[in-house]
């Protein structure tokens, strides 16, 4: 449509041309939208040389293209972009700044555009790329407007911004990124492992410890049996001293056959071999029934005890470790609470759940402490002094046999005053346990 004398005219920035720029005020990004409108303001006034300036002062490539595809505006960022001189751009396709292989399908989009023309980015979600005179590429940003004039027919303005820093800072981003979560890929392959050996050699311990507890227990069983023949004097009179040393090889036997016992019974439970075998009973005969197994402690020191059971029905648990649970909390209240004190069981129902307590008035556990003493092992210092016995695998295996009913355990206490254990279990066996 134009002559070669319009095309270097709008090249230099006319009047007209830039009246044309103007119309596209609003372009795509503001910078651009500012240019525009200012230019339009302008172009009347202050003449061609001010547009110009503008123009050549963005520092994005603005170019603008007739019907044809013929550049017929350019400002000086785009000659420095693609590394041409004006005169060398203006009157060619625009297709020169383009890579060859996308030209065909270019000028197909450039028909497109005419006939659906509205200010939009070029190519969403396509990574462009512009061509410069050296043949080196350049990832580019596009956005175009359209404009009409009865001098100029259909044009169509580009601003190119060259986006390689852009790109360059992302795909550091993204390298960063993807080595950052490589490594944690890495890491957590790392501590599978490392858990899955911790899991084997935890199994095996417990495996080990369960068959040598076997194997301790039998010539234990000997031992005791045989001191207690001795120590009965049936088969010959001993001397005092002999039967003082008979008195100690059967109580201390009797305390490693304790020990072992515990140890046997955690072993089981974490190599999974503890099974709870449910069944019905009545819950005020089990406290009776424990709390008999403490007396002789409670005895001998004149410890009152008490029971307050108000349950309903009947519970339906593996009877042997619920006493095995009881027995232990009331052997500890009756080992740390000093003469004269006093110890109660209280039980109710709760939500389905049997809710047992434990309370006794004697030394206290430091709150520090409330956690630890469920470890296997512990056995807090300051408490115990004087007292000190036992394994300290009690409350471990206790806290373990009511997990494994699908219950809780937890203790109050205050240090001089007493301590408050209360363990739950269902009533009933649960379905998903
Ligand atoms: N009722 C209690 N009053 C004071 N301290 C307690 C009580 N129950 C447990 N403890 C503390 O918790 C420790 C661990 O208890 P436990 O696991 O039963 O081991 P053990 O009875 O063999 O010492 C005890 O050594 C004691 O320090
Ligand atoms: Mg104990």
């Amino acid at each position: 449509m134009h002559n070669a004398t319009s095309g270097s005219n709008a090249a230099a920035g006319t009047p007209a041309t830039a009246g044309g720029a103007g119309q596209q005020a609003a372009g795509s990004n503001t910078a651009a939208a500012g240019l525009n409108t200012a230019a339009a303001g302008l172009s009347a006034a202050m003449g061609e040389r001010r547009i110009r300036e503008i123009l050549d002062a963005a520092p994005d490539a603005i170019l603008q293209v007739d019907q044809q595809g013929r550049i017929i505006l350019l400002n000086r960022a785009t000659e420095k972009m693609f590394g041409y001189d004006r005169t060398d751009l203006l009157g060619q396709p625009v297709e020169i700044l383009i890579p060859e292989e996308v030209r065909p399908r270019h000028h197909g989009h450039r028909a497109g555009y005419e006939n659906h023309a509205s200010i939009r980015p070029m190519g969403i979600g396509m990574q462009l790329e512009g061509l410069r005179r050296d043949g080196s590429r350049f990832p580019v940003e596009i956005s175009l407007s359209p404009s009409e004039s009865p001098e100029m027919g259909f044009t169509t303005t580009a601003i190119i911004r060259d986006i390689t820093e852009r790109k360059l800072v992302e795909a550091r981003f993204s390298a960063a990124q993807e080595k950052y979560t490589g490594d944690l890929i890495e890491a957590n392959q790392q501590l599978e492992v490392q858990n899955r050996e911790i899991e084997r050699a935890n199994r095996l311990k417990s495996e080990f410890l369960a068959s040598m507890s076997h194997e301790l227990r039998t010539p234990l069983h000997t031992i005791i049996g045989f001191s207690e023949l001795l120590g009965e004097e049936l088969h010959g009179f001993l001397t005092e001293k002999q039967k003082r040393f008979v008195g100690h090889i059967h109580t201390d036997s009797l305390h490693l056959l304790d020990l072992i016992n515990d140890i046997l019974d955690l072993s089981k439970i974490e190599a999974g071999r503890l099974e709870l075998r449910p069944e019905p009973f009545d819950f005020a005969a089990l406290v009776a029934e424990s709390m008999a197994s403490v007396r002789t402690v409670t005895r001998a020191k004149s410890l009152g005890t008490e029971a307050n059971i108000q349950v309903d029905g009947a519970v339906e648990a593996d009877r042997v470790r619920v006493k095995q649970i009881l027995v232990n909390l009331l052997s500890n209240a009756a080992k740390f609470t000093p003469h004269s004190g006093h110890i109660r069981v209280d039980a109710k129902t709760v939500d389905g759940f049997l809710v047992t307590s434990v309370t006794d008035t004697g030394v206290g556990i430091a709150p520090e402490e409330h956690e630890a003493i469920f470890d296997q092992f512990y056995q807090t210092g300051v408490t115990t002094r004087g007292v000190r016995e036992g394994t300290g695998l009690g409350l471990a295996i206790t806290r373990r046999l009511v997990h494994g009913h699908g219950g809780t355990i937890n203790v109050e206490s205050t240090p001089g005053k007493g301590s408050f254990f209360t363990f739950t279990v269902p009533m009933r066996p649960r379905r998903d346990a």
